[in-house]
């Protein structure tokens, strides 16, 4: 269970930084497609963040307590903190190496969570899973 408590707080600290980074874009894109890209952030930042509260309960209900700080965040995530105002084209490649990273630590603690019986709780990170396959989807055919 320890170390399903630890790998649940990596994937909760990095959803979060990742739903940051979605809102951080939706904010500073800029170019000719202006309109299409901060309404595709915005779609992606909106859904992610809408599963926060749901992902921080499920931690709790495992019996140990949910991270909530950026210092915490920061030493916990797995998603690389953006600080530049990159191109469009570069936000768009980024996040989707984000969601793909995202899909593939939901489909590892997907397993544990598994192992030890947990089945609601690898109901939602399959439905985690499943939500970044679909913003992966939307980013490379955005790329294309
Ligand atoms: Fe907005």
């Amino acid at each position: 269970m320890e170390s399903l408590h630890k790998a649940l707080k990596i994937a909760f600290a990095s959803e979060y930084a990742f739903y940051l980074k979605a809102h951080y874009f939706h904010w500073n894109v800029e170019g000719p497609n202006f309109p299409q890209y901060h309404e595709l952030f915005a779609n992606i930042y909106e859904e992610v963040y809408g599963s926060i509260d749901k992902f921080a309960e499920e931690i709790r209900a495992t019996g140990t307590y949910t991270p909530g700080s950026f210092t915490r965040f920061s030493i916990l995530s797995q998603i690389d903190d953006e600080t530049q105002l990159l191109p469009a084209e570069s936000m768009l490649i980024e996040l989707l190496e984000d969601s793909d990273r995202m899909q593939e630590m939901f489909r590892i603690v997907f397993r544990a969570a598994e192992e030890l019986g947990q089945h609601g709780l690898s109901d939602f990170l399959a439905s985690r899973q499943d939500a970044h396959a679909k913003h992966s989807w939307m980013l490379r055919s955005t790329l294309k």
